[in-house]
């Protein structure tokens, strides 16, 4: 197998990107990097800081005091993120961190820092990592891209059960707001906007479960791999 390949998953906020990724990277003894976070974890800092992202310079001192890596837990089989030394992989999935990081998201300071430490991480390992401008932006040159969507009652209904389980006064009102607003600002903005590279597979998961949607990316793996060696004459 080549060394470093690099799997991206790109797609609409709630369409189990997370999902297939970390099935995939038990697979195939990959490191999984949730890009997104990221971007929740610097939301995260902002929020408690009262850091007003307005303002470019506040937000430029603010990163500086940023440190962001990923911890593999052996008793839970994950990544989790840590912030400044502190684990966050929970408390950024709030509702209140999820109101804010398209937002914040969209600072085109916030992602030069975010990106360069993706690429940094990609760099050591076997790699698949999912967000919105893996395939287009982080790694162009992956060797596996995916794109995902699914229809947006599906997606509200996944994100719902999922939040409903921490805290049961959310409703299914406000998580389908929260995602077409999210799927807005994150299709919508200047810098690196959602979009499926001309390169990447097209996934809809709609209704398909998640053991046939690893299937299918397991033999998009299986045969991208036969398509390297050809090249490269093995
Ligand atoms: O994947 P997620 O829902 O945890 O991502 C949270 C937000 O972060 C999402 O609304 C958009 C942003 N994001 C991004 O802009 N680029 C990425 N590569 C990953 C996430």
């Amino acid at each position: 197998m080549p060394k470093n390949f690099i799997i991206t998953i790109d797609g609409f906020s709630s369409c189990g990107k997370s999902t297939l990724a970390k099935q995939l990277a038990r697979q195939l003894g990959f490191v999984y990097i949730d890009s997104g976070a990221m971007y929740r974890a610097i939301t995260l800092y902002f929020l408690r800081n009262h850091i007003d992202w307005s303002n470019k310079a506040s937000v430029i001192v603010a990163l500086k005091d940023i440190q962001l890596h990923f911890q593999y837990n052996d008793k839970l089989e994950q990544s989790e993120m840590f912030l400044n030394g502190e684990n966050v992989e929970y408390v950024i999935r709030d509702l209140v961190v999820a109101e804010k990081v398209s937002e914040v998201a969209a600072i085109p300071e916030v992602r030069s820092f975010a990106v360069h430490q993706q690429q940094l991480m990609g760099r050591k390992a076997n790699t698949i990592m999912d967000g919105r401008d893996i395939g287009t932006t982080v790694f162009p040159n992956a060797d596996l891209k995916i794109f995902m969507t699914a229809d947006i009652s599906v997606r509200v209904e996944r994100r719902f059960k999922e939040m409903f389980e921490k805290n049961p006064n959310v409703t299914i009102e406000e998580v389908k707001a929260n995602l077409e607003m999210r799927d807005y600002i994150d299709s919508n903005r200047e810098v690196s906007p959602l979009r499926r590279a001309e390169d990447a597979i097209l996934l809809d998961n709609t209704h398909i479960t998640t053991d046939e949607q690893l299937d299918f990316a397991l033999n998009l793996y299986k045969d991208k791999v036969i398509e390297l060696e050809m090249a490269s004459g093995r």
